[in-house]
């Protein structure tokens, strides 16, 4: 207890100091280095912007309604992150290099866990309301040997800009669904072209966006997980090349390796896929796996 007792502080260098010294019995040195630079850095926040009182008692009120917007259902906490571009800056520490394995992007708040198992060529929809598009692509590893059994989980939002989880509507398997891969590394799919859509801005967070003068949306996207026995799984989207907010998706999870022309078909001219009527588009998503340790098809 007495180790406790120093004299008071009287910089703000002295101050943070003395509370990084008071880490020194933690006895998870992992813990006192990640907490040590937290108190470093809020610290030299508070005293470079010469934090007001009332500033931080709003910051306290806001991180206050950050918490309780939270529920089963919203992670209002991992949309603060997101949206402050924390998220991504945790991918780029621990993804950054990918080599020539497809890159990484946010998971976000709208992956269910246990998507249905479908067959190659399946639609994981029923309601269009849209223009269809074909999906297909490939698993390879990065010298381009083809990944059979692989597992694509693929969940995406409808035409209404809400993802199944979000809408009473929609039946909760609608637009998504894990597909494995065929003995070429093969996978295919039917479904909606995407949508641009707002991330849910109804809590704290949209507050925020709106007091600093930011738009909430996301460029139309696929999300997909990809993962294969003896290989690093990859979380990642692929971005429809059309939308308007490639340049300024609220999350900044825009990859330039991620966007892809959706092509468009015109039936008078390609002969119409099994499932599809009318016009359509197709893209070829080709995933590329890095070998390593973490990953076993879910
Ligand atoms: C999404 O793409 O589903 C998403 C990602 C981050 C925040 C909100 C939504
Ligand atoms: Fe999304």
């Amino acid at each position: 207890m007495g180790d406790d007792v120093t004299a008071p502080a009287t910089t703000a260098s002295a101050l943070t100091q003395q509370v990084v010294d008071r880490l020194e019995h933690c006895p998870d040195p992992r813990l006192r280095e990640l907490v040590g630079g937290l108190i470093r850095h809020l610290h030299a926040f508070a005293a470079e912007e010469a934090l007001t009182e009332s500033e931080w008692m709003a910051g306290i009120r806001f991180l206050t309604e950050v918490g309780q917007m939270c529920s089963d259902q919203r992670q209002e906490f991992i949309l603060l992150s997101d949206t402050l571009g924390l998220s991504m800056l945790v991918d780029l520490v621990n993804h950054g290099i990918a080599g020539s394995a497809t890159e990484s992007t946010v998971l976000g708040p709208f992956y269910v866990e246990g998507s249905p198992w479908r067959r190659n060529g399946d639609a994981i929809t029923d309601d269009l309301g849209g223009p269809p598009l074909l999906v297909g692509g490939h698993v390879r590893d990065t010298n381009g040997r083809p990944l059979p059994a692989a597992s694509v989980d693929v969940w995406q939002n409808a035409t209404n800009r809400l993802y199944a989880v979000q809408d009473e509507e929609q039946t909760p398997e609608n637009l998504r669904g894990r597909f494995r891969t065929d003995d070429s590394g093969a996978f295919a799919f039917r479904t909606v072209r995407p949508v641009d859509y707002p991330i849910p801005d109804d809590g704290p967070v949209g507050r925020m966006l709106r007091a600093t003068g930011r738009h909430p949306w996301r460029p139309a996207h696929i999300h997909l997980i990809v993962s294969a026995e003896g290989f690093v799984p990859v979380t990642t989207h692929v971005f429809d090349a059309e939308s308007r907010y490639l340049e300024s998706d609220v999350v900044f999870g825009v990859k330039q390796s991620l966007v892809r022309t959706l092509v468009a078909h015109d039936p008078a001219v390609d002969a119409e896929p099994d499932g599809i009527a009318g016009p359509w588009y197709s893209v070829d998503i080709d995933i590329v796996l890095q070998a390593g340790a973490a990953g076993s098809p879910s």
